[in-house]
């Protein structure tokens, strides 16, 4: 393996006798390196330790063993993968919960080993494996994220331009083209969504999120972003309510990125709700900043409300109810506002509809 650079392992493992000897395997797979090239691996013994860890380093690979007790391994994948998106992450498996690790592999993981089969040349393949797997994903990112980039102008043009028929601005329109015409702007709306959602996503998963925070009046944004929202909301027939402060109030954010946040959670809303009104509020406290997005449609079920934070996590009865999306929506906006240091979740126990809160620091 002298061909592979890597200077970093973590091992999720709880039992000791299982880390040193997965330790000395690994070690031996790169034993001909110079001493500068000293391979690391770092071991977490539960899924919190290794968080902490992933949070303030960089590692290279991730090997996660399937029988910690603490939590669904599913969970503590998941969780693990949101922070560490583009590193290979290979389970160590028994025979009893493979299954387990054919459902995460679905879900991204690079590849399982089973215990019982664990030797060198076993490692040295999965190592292989794994790092030109994630390889191939971090080449298919940045391709895509450039195409994503390249979408935005043609699609802005279109919308201006199909704005400026509907407004009159190139003449009288018949009643047929009105109809066309709105259809059409519907649908530039929603393809809008898609293409920042997707922009959003890729660049977060190719580490390159960045904040450009500035003062911003809150209010003017709310009150703007609901104004953009008057026609689809009253082609829907649903009301649009506002629950301002009776003052501006500011904060230090980025704004292009919160109005994603809040584009999202009212699109949302009105995507998901058939009847009623949503409401938007912002409240002011001494620190803080708190918006609330609050819908009469079907609701979040409780079993839900963390997993509709997750990349392409969808409600099975939102599915089922034939709503389209992709299941970006929520994890974006989950990253935006915790980058901005505060925090996200839906409200528990609401009896009708969904609430999504969102708070961020004002300074
Ligand atoms: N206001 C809501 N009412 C009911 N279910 C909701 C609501 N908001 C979100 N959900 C559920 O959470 C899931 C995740 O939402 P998210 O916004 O991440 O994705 P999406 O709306 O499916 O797709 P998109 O990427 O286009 O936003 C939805 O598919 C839906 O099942
Ligand atoms: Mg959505």
């Amino acid at each position: 393996m002298q061909d592979i650079r890597l200077e970093k392992i973590l091992l999720i493992e709880d039992n000791d006798e299982d880390a040193r000897f997965f330790e000395k395997l690994v070690k031996s797979c790169f034993c001909v390196r110079s001493p500068r090239q000293e391979l690391q691996v770092i071991r977490a013994g539960t899924p919190r330790e290794a968080l902490e860890i992933i949070r303030t380093e960089v590692v290279d690979f991730i090997f996660l063993d399937l029988g910690l007790s603490e939590e669904a391994p599913v969970e503590i994948y998941l969780r693990i993968r949101e922070v560490c998106p583009l590193t290979p992450i290979i389970l160590l498996t028994d025979h009893y919960n493979i299954e387990k690790a054919s459902e995460m592999i679905a879900k991204g993981a690079e590849d399982y080993i089973l215990r019982s089969n664990m030797d060198k040349g076993v490692l040295e393949r999965v190592i292989r494996y794994g790092l030109l797997r994630a390889e191939t994903l971090r080449m298919k990112q940045e391709i895509l994220s450039m195409v994503i980039h390249d979408m935005k102008t043609p699609i802005s043009v279109t919308s201006e331009a199909i704005a400026f028929i509907l407004d009159g601005m190139a003449g009288d329109i018949n009643k047929e083209q009105r109809n066309f015409l709105t259809m059409a702007r519907r649908n530039m709306r929603r393809l809008t969504e898609m293409v920042d959602n997707l922009r959003e996503s890729a660049a977060t998963e190719l580490g390159k999120i960045s904040l450009r925070k500035e003062k911003i009046n809150i209010t003017e944004m709310i009150n703007e972003m609901c104004d953009g929202f008057f026609l689809p909301f009253k082609a829907k027939g649903l009301e649009l309510d506002r629950a301002l402060p009776g003052k501006d109030v500011y904060a230090q954010v980025d704004g292009e990125k919160l109005s994603h946040v809040l584009m999202n959670l009212i699109g949302n809303s009105l995507k998901y709700t058939e009847r009623g009104s949503v409401e938007v509020s912002l409240i002011e406290n001494v620190a803080s900043i708190e918006f609330r997005v609050k819908d009469t449609g079907p609701g979040i079920p409780k079993d839900s409300l963390e997993r509709v934070f997750v990349k392409f996590e969808r409600t099975k009865e939102m599915i089922k109810a034939g709503k389209k999306g992709i299941g970006l929506g929520l994890a974006i906006a989950k990253g935006i506002v915790e980058a901005h240091n505060g925090k996200i979740w839906v409200t528990e126990g609401m009896r009708n509809g969904a609430e999504v809160v969102f708070t961020l620091p004002k300074g």
